[in-house]
Protein backbone atom coordinates (compact mmCIF):
# COMPACT_ATOMS: atom_id res chain seq x y z
CA UNK A 1 0.00 0.00 0.00
CA UNK A 2 3.18 2.27 -0.40
CA UNK A 3 1.96 4.94 -2.49
CA UNK A 4 3.87 3.83 -5.61
CA UNK A 5 4.83 5.06 -9.06
CA UNK A 6 2.52 3.03 -10.88
CA UNK A 7 -1.05 3.29 -9.37
CA UNK A 8 -3.39 2.58 -10.41
CA UNK A 9 -3.20 -1.71 -9.75
CA UNK A 10 -6.29 -3.51 -10.63
CA UNK A 11 -5.92 -7.41 -10.75
CA UNK A 12 -9.02 -8.98 -11.53
CA UNK A 13 -11.94 -6.93 -13.34
CA UNK A 14 -13.61 -5.24 -10.02
CA UNK A 15 -15.78 -6.34 -8.48
CA UNK A 16 -13.77 -9.57 -7.84
CA UNK A 17 -14.71 -12.98 -6.17
CA UNK A 18 -14.54 -12.04 -2.94
CA UNK A 19 -16.33 -8.28 -3.29
CA UNK A 20 -19.12 -10.57 -5.00
CA UNK A 21 -19.90 -12.35 -1.79
CA UNK A 22 -19.68 -9.67 0.66
CA UNK A 23 -21.76 -7.92 -1.44
CA UNK A 24 -24.36 -11.00 -1.70
CA UNK A 25 -24.47 -11.26 2.15
CA UNK A 26 -24.82 -6.94 2.96
CA UNK A 27 -27.78 -6.90 0.53
CA UNK A 28 -29.46 -9.38 2.84
CA UNK A 29 -28.33 -7.59 6.22
CA UNK A 30 -28.41 -3.90 5.94
CA UNK A 31 -30.91 -1.29 5.42
CA UNK A 32 -30.89 -0.70 1.30
CA UNK A 33 -31.59 2.74 1.99
CA UNK A 34 -28.11 3.70 0.89
CA UNK A 35 -26.47 5.60 -1.99
CA UNK A 36 -24.10 2.81 -3.78
CA UNK A 37 -22.48 3.92 -6.72
CA UNK A 38 -20.52 1.07 -7.54
CA UNK A 39 -19.52 -2.42 -5.96
CA UNK A 40 -15.98 -1.37 -3.90
CA UNK A 41 -15.72 -3.32 -1.10
CA UNK A 42 -12.91 -1.84 0.96
CA UNK A 43 -9.48 -4.30 2.73
CA UNK A 44 -7.50 -0.92 3.85
CA UNK A 45 -6.59 2.29 2.97
CA UNK A 46 -3.45 4.38 3.03
CA UNK A 47 -2.70 8.04 2.18
CA UNK A 48 -4.52 8.49 -0.87
CA UNK A 49 -4.70 4.87 -1.75
CA UNK A 50 -7.64 2.40 -0.90
CA UNK A 51 -7.25 -1.41 -1.49
CA UNK A 52 -9.95 -3.58 -2.20
CA UNK A 53 -10.70 -7.38 -1.31
CA UNK A 54 -9.40 -8.86 -4.17
CA UNK A 55 -6.09 -6.95 -4.40
CA UNK A 56 -7.11 -4.06 -6.14
CA UNK A 57 -5.26 -0.72 -5.43
CA UNK A 58 -7.66 2.29 -6.47
CA UNK A 59 -6.41 5.85 -6.15
CA UNK A 60 -8.80 7.43 -3.75
CA UNK A 61 -10.85 11.02 -4.91
CA UNK A 62 -13.71 10.45 -2.62
CA UNK A 63 -11.52 10.35 1.19
CA UNK A 64 -14.12 8.34 2.15
CA UNK A 65 -17.17 10.92 0.87
CA UNK A 66 -14.40 14.07 2.17
CA UNK A 67 -13.76 12.47 5.75
CA UNK A 68 -10.32 11.38 5.36
CA UNK A 69 -8.77 14.79 4.58
CA UNK A 70 -5.29 13.95 6.43
CA UNK A 71 -4.98 10.77 4.20
CA UNK A 72 -6.14 7.19 5.66
CA UNK A 73 -4.69 6.22 8.72
CA UNK A 74 -1.97 8.70 8.61
CA UNK A 75 1.12 7.63 11.29
CA UNK A 76 0.54 10.80 13.60
CA UNK A 77 -3.03 10.36 13.98
CA UNK A 78 -3.26 6.48 14.63
CA UNK A 79 -0.34 7.20 17.42
CA UNK A 80 -2.59 9.67 19.38
CA UNK A 81 -5.62 6.71 18.62
CA UNK A 82 -3.22 4.59 20.26
CA UNK A 83 -2.22 7.01 22.92
CA UNK A 84 -5.42 7.56 24.15
CA UNK A 85 -6.30 4.07 24.15
CA UNK A 86 -4.44 3.50 26.68
CA UNK A 87 -5.92 5.92 28.83
CA UNK A 88 -9.42 5.85 28.53
CA UNK A 89 -12.12 5.37 25.49
CA UNK A 90 -15.20 7.16 26.91
CA UNK A 91 -16.28 9.13 29.69
CA UNK A 92 -19.15 11.50 28.77
CA UNK A 93 -18.05 15.07 28.78
CA UNK A 94 -22.30 15.76 29.42
CA UNK A 95 -21.91 14.93 32.88
CA UNK A 96 -17.75 14.64 33.68
CA UNK A 97 -15.01 16.31 32.47
CA UNK A 98 -11.78 15.60 30.72
CA UNK A 99 -9.00 17.20 28.82
CA UNK A 100 -8.52 16.40 25.93
CA UNK A 101 -12.07 17.99 24.51
CA UNK A 102 -10.44 21.02 25.78
CA UNK A 103 -7.13 20.73 23.89
CA UNK A 104 -9.13 20.09 20.28
CA UNK A 105 -11.88 23.42 21.27
CA UNK A 106 -9.06 25.82 21.48
CA UNK A 107 -7.27 24.52 18.73
CA UNK A 108 -10.72 24.64 16.63
CA UNK A 109 -10.65 28.03 17.81
CA UNK A 110 -7.41 28.86 16.73
CA UNK A 111 -8.51 27.76 13.21
CA UNK A 112 -11.57 28.65 12.55
CA UNK A 113 -13.10 32.81 11.46
CA UNK A 114 -13.40 35.32 13.79
CA UNK A 115 -11.14 37.14 16.38
CA UNK A 116 -13.92 36.68 18.97
CA UNK A 117 -14.54 34.95 21.88
CA UNK A 118 -15.77 31.24 20.80
CA UNK A 119 -17.52 28.49 22.52
CA UNK A 120 -17.92 24.68 21.17
CA UNK A 121 -20.18 21.94 21.16
CA UNK A 122 -19.09 18.52 20.89
CA UNK A 123 -20.94 15.85 18.77
CA UNK A 124 -20.80 12.80 16.59
CA UNK A 125 -21.59 13.77 13.03
CA UNK A 126 -22.26 16.82 10.43
CA UNK A 127 -25.98 16.01 10.66
CA UNK A 128 -25.64 16.46 14.37
CA UNK A 129 -23.60 19.42 14.33
CA UNK A 130 -26.55 21.32 12.36
CA UNK A 131 -29.16 19.95 14.73
CA UNK A 132 -26.88 21.46 17.74
CA UNK A 133 -26.70 24.92 15.66
CA UNK A 134 -30.36 25.11 14.96
CA UNK A 135 -30.87 24.66 18.83
CA UNK A 136 -28.24 27.19 19.69
CA UNK A 137 -29.59 29.70 17.35
CA UNK A 138 -33.64 29.38 18.42
CA UNK A 139 -32.37 28.60 21.83
CA UNK A 140 -30.53 32.23 21.58
CA UNK A 141 -33.15 34.24 20.59
CA UNK A 142 -35.70 31.96 23.66
CA UNK A 143 -37.88 30.57 21.18
CA UNK A 144 -39.22 34.58 19.83
CA UNK A 145 -37.73 34.01 16.61
CA UNK A 146 -38.79 30.48 15.74
CA UNK A 147 -38.08 30.44 11.92
CA UNK A 148 -34.58 29.31 10.00
CA UNK A 149 -33.70 30.36 6.03
CA UNK A 150 -31.97 27.70 4.37
CA UNK A 151 -30.63 27.13 0.36
CA UNK A 152 -33.15 24.92 -1.95
CA UNK A 153 -30.24 22.68 -3.49
CA UNK A 154 -28.15 21.89 -0.10
CA UNK A 155 -27.30 19.49 1.98
CA UNK A 156 -27.82 19.64 6.12
CA UNK A 157 -27.77 16.13 6.93
CA UNK A 158 -30.57 13.43 7.41
CA UNK A 159 -31.46 13.67 11.34
CA UNK A 160 -35.15 15.32 11.16
CA UNK A 161 -34.24 19.15 12.42
CA UNK A 162 -31.04 18.65 9.65
CA UNK A 163 -33.15 16.91 6.85
CA UNK A 164 -36.06 19.86 7.73
CA UNK A 165 -33.47 21.77 6.02
CA UNK A 166 -31.61 19.26 3.57
CA UNK A 167 -32.88 19.96 -0.06
CA UNK A 168 -30.41 18.48 -2.79
CA UNK A 169 -32.88 15.68 -3.68
CA UNK A 170 -36.52 14.90 -3.38
CA UNK A 171 -36.08 11.44 -2.71
CA UNK A 172 -34.36 12.83 0.47
CA UNK A 173 -37.42 13.97 2.17
CA UNK A 174 -40.00 12.02 0.27
CA UNK A 175 -42.38 10.23 3.10
CA UNK A 176 -40.36 11.75 6.12
CA UNK A 177 -43.33 14.57 6.64
CA UNK A 178 -44.04 16.39 8.63
CA UNK A 179 -40.72 18.08 9.05
CA UNK A 180 -39.32 21.24 11.22
CA UNK A 181 -41.91 23.29 11.06
CA UNK A 182 -40.94 27.85 10.82
CA UNK A 183 -37.84 26.37 7.47
CA UNK A 184 -38.41 28.37 4.26
CA UNK A 185 -35.74 28.23 1.34
CA UNK A 186 -34.93 30.18 -0.98
CA UNK A 187 -32.48 29.32 -4.14
CA UNK A 188 -28.94 28.35 -3.50
CA UNK A 189 -26.57 30.66 -5.95
CA UNK A 190 -26.14 28.37 -8.80
CA UNK A 191 -24.87 30.46 -11.66
CA UNK A 192 -24.31 27.71 -14.37
CA UNK A 193 -28.12 26.76 -14.21
CA UNK A 194 -29.47 30.45 -12.44
CA UNK A 195 -32.63 29.66 -10.31
CA UNK A 196 -33.89 33.26 -11.50
CA UNK A 197 -32.38 32.32 -15.42
CA UNK A 198 -30.34 34.95 -14.62
CA UNK A 199 -26.59 35.70 -16.14
CA UNK A 200 -23.60 36.85 -13.51
CA UNK A 201 -22.85 39.19 -13.23
CA UNK A 202 -25.60 41.19 -15.29
CA UNK A 203 -28.16 39.77 -12.73
CA UNK A 204 -26.35 41.93 -9.84
CA UNK A 205 -26.74 39.37 -7.44
CA UNK A 206 -30.30 38.90 -7.67
CA UNK A 207 -30.44 35.81 -5.68
CA UNK A 208 -29.59 38.26 -2.31
CA UNK A 209 -32.12 41.19 -3.18
CA UNK A 210 -34.90 38.18 -3.87
CA UNK A 211 -34.65 37.32 -0.02
CA UNK A 212 -35.28 40.91 1.23
CA UNK A 213 -38.10 41.91 -1.50
CA UNK A 214 -39.90 38.63 -2.01
CA UNK A 215 -39.76 37.03 1.81
CA UNK A 216 -38.74 39.51 4.05
CA UNK A 217 -41.13 42.04 2.61
CA UNK A 218 -43.55 39.96 1.46
CA UNK A 219 -44.22 37.25 4.37
CA UNK A 220 -41.75 36.45 6.37
CA UNK A 221 -40.95 38.99 9.05
CA UNK A 222 -36.97 39.59 9.83
CA UNK A 223 -37.63 39.83 13.29
CA UNK A 224 -38.87 36.44 13.43
CA UNK A 225 -35.83 34.77 11.64
CA UNK A 226 -33.18 33.22 14.02
CA UNK A 227 -30.53 32.09 11.21
CA UNK A 228 -29.59 31.87 7.76
CA UNK A 229 -28.04 28.50 7.51
CA UNK A 230 -25.93 27.67 4.11
CA UNK A 231 -23.25 25.30 2.73
CA UNK A 232 -20.31 27.98 1.88
CA UNK A 233 -19.87 25.46 -1.37
CA UNK A 234 -22.73 23.38 -2.13
CA UNK A 235 -21.36 19.92 -1.55
CA UNK A 236 -23.84 17.20 -2.05
CA UNK A 237 -26.07 19.49 -4.38
CA UNK A 238 -22.98 19.17 -6.67
CA UNK A 239 -20.25 20.93 -5.88
CA UNK A 240 -21.37 24.42 -6.51
CA UNK A 241 -19.79 27.78 -5.61
CA UNK A 242 -21.13 30.44 -5.57
CA UNK A 243 -20.22 34.17 -7.12
CA UNK A 244 -17.76 36.26 -5.08
CA UNK A 245 -19.86 38.94 -3.30
CA UNK A 246 -22.68 36.49 -2.13
CA UNK A 247 -21.45 35.64 0.97
CA UNK A 248 -20.60 39.46 2.28
CA UNK A 249 -24.09 40.53 1.01
CA UNK A 250 -25.74 37.91 2.49
CA UNK A 251 -23.84 38.63 5.51
CA UNK A 252 -24.74 42.61 5.42
CA UNK A 253 -28.30 41.18 5.10
CA UNK A 254 -28.00 39.22 8.17
CA UNK A 255 -26.56 41.81 10.27
CA UNK A 256 -28.86 44.08 9.12
CA UNK A 257 -31.88 41.97 10.86
CA UNK A 258 -29.45 40.39 13.53
CA UNK A 259 -30.33 37.43 11.91
CA UNK A 260 -27.43 34.35 12.92
CA UNK A 261 -25.41 33.16 10.20
CA UNK A 262 -25.12 29.41 10.69
CA UNK A 263 -22.34 27.86 8.12
CA UNK A 264 -22.07 24.55 7.59
CA UNK A 265 -18.53 22.89 6.79
CA UNK A 266 -19.15 19.79 7.13
CA UNK A 267 -18.00 19.21 3.86
CA UNK A 268 -16.18 22.00 2.82
CA UNK A 269 -14.52 22.74 5.92
CA UNK A 270 -10.96 20.94 7.54
CA UNK A 271 -9.12 22.47 4.50
CA UNK A 272 -10.06 20.88 1.42
CA UNK A 273 -10.38 24.36 -0.02
CA UNK A 274 -6.81 25.54 0.56
CA UNK A 275 -8.39 27.43 3.77
CA UNK A 276 -9.11 25.70 7.10
CA UNK A 277 -12.64 26.77 6.04
CA UNK A 278 -14.43 27.48 2.53
CA UNK A 279 -16.03 30.75 3.83
CA UNK A 280 -12.88 32.24 4.36
CA UNK A 281 -12.62 32.57 0.89
CA UNK A 282 -15.52 35.21 0.81
CA UNK A 283 -14.11 36.98 4.22
CA UNK A 284 -16.77 36.87 5.98
CA UNK A 285 -17.01 35.30 10.26
CA UNK A 286 -20.09 33.15 10.75
CA UNK A 287 -21.30 33.12 14.13
CA UNK A 288 -21.74 29.26 14.48
CA UNK A 289 -19.64 26.72 12.30
CA UNK A 290 -21.09 23.42 12.24
CA UNK A 291 -17.68 21.00 11.51
CA UNK A 292 -17.53 17.32 10.97
CA UNK A 293 -16.37 15.11 8.56
CA UNK A 294 -12.63 15.85 7.94
CA UNK A 295 -11.95 16.74 11.28
CA UNK A 296 -10.90 13.69 13.02
CA UNK A 297 -10.21 11.84 9.42
CA UNK A 298 -11.77 9.24 10.06
CA UNK A 299 -13.27 8.65 13.67
CA UNK A 300 -16.80 9.92 14.17
CA UNK A 301 -16.71 13.53 15.65
CA UNK A 302 -18.94 16.62 15.22
CA UNK A 303 -18.60 19.76 16.59
CA UNK A 304 -20.55 23.68 16.34
CA UNK A 305 -18.20 26.23 17.48
CA UNK A 306 -19.54 29.92 17.49
CA UNK A 307 -19.59 33.07 18.85
CA UNK A 308 -19.38 33.02 22.92
CA UNK A 309 -22.68 35.54 23.32
CA UNK A 310 -24.84 32.95 21.07
CA UNK A 311 -23.51 29.67 22.53
CA UNK A 312 -25.74 30.29 25.52
CA UNK A 313 -28.30 27.55 25.98
CA UNK A 314 -29.20 26.79 29.60
CA UNK A 315 -27.67 24.20 31.69
CA UNK A 316 -29.62 20.61 30.96
CA UNK A 317 -30.69 21.93 27.81
CA UNK A 318 -29.01 20.25 25.16
CA UNK A 319 -25.45 17.43 25.13
CA UNK A 320 -24.89 13.93 23.38
CA UNK A 321 -23.64 10.34 25.48
CA UNK A 322 -20.86 10.07 22.60
CA UNK A 323 -20.04 13.82 21.89
CA UNK A 324 -16.56 14.90 22.12
CA UNK A 325 -15.10 10.83 22.21
CA UNK A 326 -11.81 11.27 23.66
CA UNK A 327 -10.11 8.81 20.78
CA UNK A 328 -11.88 11.29 18.24
CA UNK A 329 -10.48 14.25 20.29
CA UNK A 330 -7.35 12.97 20.55
CA UNK A 331 -7.36 11.61 16.88
CA UNK A 332 -8.59 15.34 15.89
CA UNK A 333 -5.86 17.30 17.45
CA UNK A 334 -3.29 15.09 15.80
CA UNK A 335 -5.25 15.94 12.57
CA UNK A 336 -4.96 19.22 12.94
CA UNK A 337 -1.26 19.25 13.69
CA UNK A 338 -0.51 16.96 11.04
CA UNK A 339 -2.36 18.95 8.56
CA UNK A 340 -0.47 22.55 9.81
CA UNK A 341 3.42 20.78 9.92
CA UNK A 342 2.70 19.16 6.14
CA UNK A 343 1.59 22.34 4.59
CA UNK A 344 -1.79 20.19 3.46
CA UNK A 345 -3.74 23.12 3.02
CA UNK A 346 -0.96 24.58 0.52
CA UNK A 347 -1.02 21.38 -0.98
CA UNK A 348 -4.61 21.35 -1.37
CA UNK A 349 -4.49 24.54 -3.15
CA UNK A 350 -1.88 23.80 -5.45
CA UNK A 351 -2.81 20.42 -6.57
CA UNK A 352 -6.31 21.81 -7.05
CA UNK A 353 -5.26 24.50 -8.95
CA UNK A 354 -3.55 22.63 -11.30
CA UNK A 355 -6.54 20.33 -11.47
CA UNK A 356 -8.88 22.62 -12.53
CA UNK A 357 -6.64 23.83 -15.29
CA UNK A 358 -6.36 20.49 -16.65
CA UNK A 359 -10.22 19.86 -16.30
CA UNK A 360 -11.06 23.39 -18.07
CA UNK A 361 -8.85 22.25 -21.29
CA UNK A 362 -10.67 18.81 -21.21
CA UNK A 363 -13.99 20.92 -20.99
CA UNK A 364 -12.71 22.73 -24.58
CA UNK A 365 -12.20 19.05 -26.19
CA UNK A 366 -15.16 16.77 -24.58
CA UNK A 367 -18.67 17.90 -25.07
CA UNK A 368 -20.50 16.14 -22.02
CA UNK A 369 -18.67 18.41 -19.72
CA UNK A 370 -20.99 21.62 -19.17
CA UNK A 371 -19.24 23.17 -16.43
CA UNK A 372 -15.76 22.77 -14.55
CA UNK A 373 -16.02 24.36 -10.82
CA UNK A 374 -14.42 24.61 -7.57
CA UNK A 375 -11.88 25.50 -4.84
CA UNK A 376 -8.45 23.61 -3.61
CA UNK A 377 -9.64 20.53 -3.88
CA UNK A 378 -13.30 20.60 -4.12
CA UNK A 379 -14.03 20.31 -7.34
CA UNK A 380 -17.16 19.56 -9.35
CA UNK A 381 -16.99 18.41 -12.93
CA UNK A 382 -20.57 18.88 -14.42
CA UNK A 383 -21.89 16.50 -17.40
CA UNK A 384 -24.60 17.43 -19.51
CA UNK A 385 -26.32 15.75 -22.51
CA UNK A 386 -26.24 19.54 -24.52
CA UNK A 387 -24.27 22.13 -24.07
CA UNK A 388 -27.33 24.83 -25.14
CA UNK A 389 -30.15 22.80 -22.88
CA UNK A 390 -28.22 21.89 -20.68
CA UNK A 391 -30.28 18.61 -19.98
CA UNK A 392 -28.40 17.25 -16.93
CA UNK A 393 -26.10 13.34 -17.95
CA UNK A 394 -27.51 11.03 -15.63
CA UNK A 395 -26.94 7.78 -17.15
CA UNK A 396 -23.89 9.16 -18.58
CA UNK A 397 -22.17 10.16 -14.99
CA UNK A 398 -23.56 6.92 -13.87
CA UNK A 399 -21.22 5.07 -16.82
CA UNK A 400 -18.44 7.46 -16.04
CA UNK A 401 -18.01 6.59 -12.34
CA UNK A 402 -18.32 3.09 -13.17
CA UNK A 403 -15.97 3.04 -15.91
CA UNK A 404 -13.09 5.11 -13.75
CA UNK A 405 -13.77 2.23 -10.96
CA UNK A 406 -13.30 -0.77 -12.96
CA UNK A 407 -9.74 1.19 -14.27
CA UNK A 408 -8.70 2.31 -10.33
CA UNK A 409 -9.68 5.49 -9.51
CA UNK A 410 -12.45 5.98 -7.08
CA UNK A 411 -15.34 9.14 -7.85
CA UNK A 412 -18.75 9.51 -6.57
CA UNK A 413 -21.24 12.07 -8.07
CA UNK A 414 -22.77 15.04 -6.58
CA UNK A 415 -26.02 16.89 -7.55
CA UNK A 416 -27.55 15.14 -10.70
CA UNK A 417 -24.94 14.52 -12.93
CA UNK A 418 -21.41 15.80 -11.38
CA UNK A 419 -18.44 14.15 -10.97
CA UNK A 420 -17.48 14.88 -7.45
CA UNK A 421 -13.25 15.47 -7.24
CA UNK A 422 -12.58 15.19 -3.18
CA UNK A 423 -9.43 13.41 -2.52
CA UNK A 424 -7.35 13.33 0.76
CA UNK A 425 -5.52 16.19 0.99
CA UNK A 426 -2.00 14.62 0.65
CA UNK A 427 -2.67 13.38 -2.46
CA UNK A 428 0.34 14.54 -5.11
CA UNK A 429 0.50 15.94 -8.79
CA UNK A 430 1.65 12.58 -10.02
CA UNK A 431 -1.16 10.61 -8.18
CA UNK A 432 -3.72 13.29 -9.58
CA UNK A 433 -2.67 13.40 -12.91
CA UNK A 434 -3.14 9.78 -13.34
CA UNK A 435 -6.36 9.82 -11.78
CA UNK A 436 -8.06 13.12 -14.64
CA UNK A 437 -5.92 10.90 -17.90
CA UNK A 438 -8.30 7.83 -16.35
CA UNK A 439 -11.05 10.08 -15.89
CA UNK A 440 -10.16 11.92 -19.63
CA UNK A 441 -10.28 8.50 -21.34
CA UNK A 442 -13.69 7.31 -19.67
CA UNK A 443 -15.26 10.85 -20.63
CA UNK A 444 -13.94 11.02 -24.26
CA UNK A 445 -15.24 7.61 -24.71
CA UNK A 446 -18.76 8.22 -23.55
CA UNK A 447 -19.23 11.82 -24.94
CA UNK A 448 -18.26 9.62 -28.13
CA UNK A 449 -21.05 7.01 -27.22
CA UNK A 450 -18.18 4.36 -27.43
C1 LIG B 1 -22.66 19.94 4.15
C2 LIG B 1 -23.07 18.74 4.95
N1 LIG B 1 -23.74 18.92 6.10
C3 LIG B 1 -24.12 17.88 6.86
C4 LIG B 1 -23.86 16.59 6.47
C5 LIG B 1 -24.29 15.45 7.32
O1 LIG B 1 -23.18 14.84 7.90
P1 LIG B 1 -23.30 13.37 8.53
O2 LIG B 1 -23.50 12.43 7.40
O3 LIG B 1 -22.01 13.18 9.26
O4 LIG B 1 -24.46 13.39 9.45
C6 LIG B 1 -23.18 16.35 5.27
C7 LIG B 1 -22.90 14.99 4.82
O5 LIG B 1 -22.59 14.71 3.71
C8 LIG B 1 -22.77 17.46 4.49
O6 LIG B 1 -22.13 17.29 3.33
Amino acid sequence: MEPGKKYPRIKVVPPGPRAREIIGIDEKLLLQSFTRWYPLVIERASGFLVEDVDGNVYIDMNSGLAVCNVGHRHPKVLAAIKRQLDRFLHYSITDFYYAEVLELARKLFEITPGSFEKKAFFCNSGAEAVEAAIKIARGHFEGKRPYILAFAGSFHGRTMGALSLTSSKPVQRKGFAPLLPCVEHVPYPYCYRCPFKQTFPDCDYWCIDVIREWVFEKYLPPSEVCAIVFEPIAGEGGYVVPPPDFFPRLERLAREYEILLIDDEVQAGMGRTGRWFAIEHWNVAPDVIAIAKGVASGLPLGVAVGRGEVMDLPRGSHASTFGGNPVSCAAACAVIDAMREEGLLENAAKVGERALKRLRELEQEVDLIGDVRGVGLMIGVELVKDRKTKEPAVRELERVLLEAFRRGVLFVGAGLSTVRIAPPLCITEEAMDAALDILGDVLRECSRGD
